[in-house]
């Protein structure tokens, strides 16, 4: 079954009949809009994969330890326009899904994600659209991560073309926490009372891996005797 009839069958009983053929009709355009943002992730990645050799060079170190990235799937993007009460099109999802192409840089220290996210904001065909620091203001369940949009400029055989991507940076310890506090997220049939004990559990140990992020990052600035 293709995508999108498989994205009709599981919304059937949601969506209309004018609003599956529109959904239809529009498909083409937004098949190829999400070749745009495949485009656009590499853009990005290029980027900080060229900041990763750069700094290999100054620093004698590589600033990222992985980069993932994903792009949102069509059930998925069709779900939070239904959530939005947006139609399905490809200028709702421009104007309003930010995330369809998200980008996820891990790093050892704190500190190399603000030079990273700095390097990168000030290229002159990157604009910054949203900043969210989740390590200077951290959620209320303890998550951690910068969070940017920015805009990069694809170029195609009959023009350019500007995308919005989503970059998380994060360290590896925020990584390890936030996988845990998604399966949290995810788990149905744990009773209230277990649920709150283990966001408190967790929320503490945001805050001891908060704590040894800095500590571990002195320990680097010794060793490097800064
Ligand atoms: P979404 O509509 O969910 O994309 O959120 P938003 O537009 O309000 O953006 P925000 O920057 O707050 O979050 C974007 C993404 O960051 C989410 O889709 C998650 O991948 C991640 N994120 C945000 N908060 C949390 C959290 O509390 N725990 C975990 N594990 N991930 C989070
Ligand atoms: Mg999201």
């Amino acid at each position: 079954m293709t995508e999108i009839n498989k994205v009709k069958e599981k919304l059937k009983n949601t969506l209309s009949e004018t609003d599956v053929m529109e959904m239809t009709r529009n498909f083409n355009d937004v098949r190829e809009l999400m070749t745009y943002y495949q485009c656009a992730i590499m853009e990005v990645e290029t980027k900080f994969r060229v900041l990763n050799e750069r700094f290999k060079l100054s620093i004698e170190r590589n600033p990222i330890d992985s980069i993932t990235s994903r792009l949102k799937s069509l059930d998925s993007i069709v779900q939070k326009l239904e959530r939005k009460k947006l139609p399905m099109t490809v200028e709702a999802i421009e104007q309003n899904l930010f995330d369809v192409a998200g980008i996820r840089i891990i790093c050892s220290f704190v500190d190399d994600i603000y030079m990273l996210a700095d390097c990168l904001v000030s290229q002159d065909d990157i604009k910054l659209v949203r900043v969210k620091d989740y390590i200077k203001n951290p959620k209320e369940n303890g998550y951690r991560s910068l969070h940017l949009i920015v805009e990069v400029p694809i170029f195609l055989e009959n023009g350019k073309r500007s995308v919005k991507v989503e970059v998380q940076l994060r360290t590896i310890a925020m990584e390890f926490w936030a996988n845990l506090e998604h399966q949290l997220r995810y788990k149905k049939n744990l009773s209230l009372q277990l649920l709150r004990s283990t966001s408190r559990e967790l929320s503490e140990c945001a805050r001891i891996s908060a704590a040894l992020d800095m500590r571990m990052q002195s320990v680097r600035d010794i060793i490097n005797g800064k």
